[in-house]
């Protein structure tokens, strides 16, 4: 389960990184920057986590113009990245040009090539926020799997989703696209602004190949014990 938790470093105060880094290290393998976190650490970020074997997941949900992407993910390639995502309504040859971008960089880097993401309907939203904010007439879930299905012609390795949509999302796009999950809540955490969520065993439960945690963890007053928890949680489902 340790290769399945990926903890969300979301602060900009490298201390608290380095702190919450130093803490979590032996048992958490993946970290994510988000663009706090990215702009505090800058590329040095990549030699720093991976001296000792960790994984760093970009998330700065990339939503461009194809050139743009493909440079934007390119780059994060060459450094290092394990992991990159980006908005899946960016659309398909945005996707595409990214997929092109990381496979060049990573031939000439001579480095495995990141996993590739897309973002299909963020975790914050429910069905009314959806419609209301993109003024449309299908269902959340199906905007979901219709730009999984797009991310996958792509030629992305799988999606961020919900952990509510784990069944639609395996149905349309079979076993081996990644399923990451946000929106994870322990009973024992506060739910913020997330909307559509589900506790980590249940994520587990459900097929998720990898769930994110930020704030139930970096901002629980002992980080370590609540990653313990969870992973406890996980290994339960
Ligand atoms: O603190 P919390 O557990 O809600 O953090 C979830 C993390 O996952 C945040 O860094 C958030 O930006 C990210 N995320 C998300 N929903 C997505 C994609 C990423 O919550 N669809």
């Amino acid at each position: 389960m340790k290769d399945r938790l990926i903890v969300a470093l979301d602060t900009d105060d490298g201390e608290e990184i380095d702190w919450l880094f130093g803490t979590l290290m032996d048992n958490v393998r993946w970290f994510k920057m988000g663009f706090q976190a990215f702009s505090t650490l800058g590329m040095e970020a990549f030699p720093w986590f991976k001296q000792n074997g960790h994984k760093v997941f970009v998330d700065l949900k990339f939503h461009d113009i194809p050139n743009t992407v493909a440079r934007d993910v390119g780059m994060m390639t060459k450094h290092g990245a394990n992991m990159i995502n980006m908005h899946a309504s960016g659309g398909l040859e945005m996707m595409q040009a990214a997929r092109d971008s990381a496979d060049d960089a990573a031939y000439e880097a001579d480095i495995p090539r990141p996993t590739l993401l897309g973002v299909t309907v963020l975790t914050s939203m429910d069905e009314t926020n959806f419609q209301q904010n993109f003024g449309s007439e299908r269902e959340l879930t199906k905007q979901v799997v219709y730009l999984a299905q797009l991310a996958q012609e792509a030629g992305l390795d799988g999606v961020v989703a919900s952990p509510l949509e784990i069944e639609p999302l395996r149905k349309a796009c079979g076993d081996n696209f990644l399923i990451v999950t946000p929106g994870i809540r322990p009973k024992w955490a506060e739910s913020n602004d997330q909307r559509r969520i589900t506790t980590p065993a249940e994520a587990i439960n459900k097929g998720a190949d990898y769930i994110v945690v930020g704030r139930p963890i970096i901002e629980a007053d002992d980080p370590l014990e609540a990653a313990e928890m969870i992973l406890d949680e996980m290994r339960e489902g």
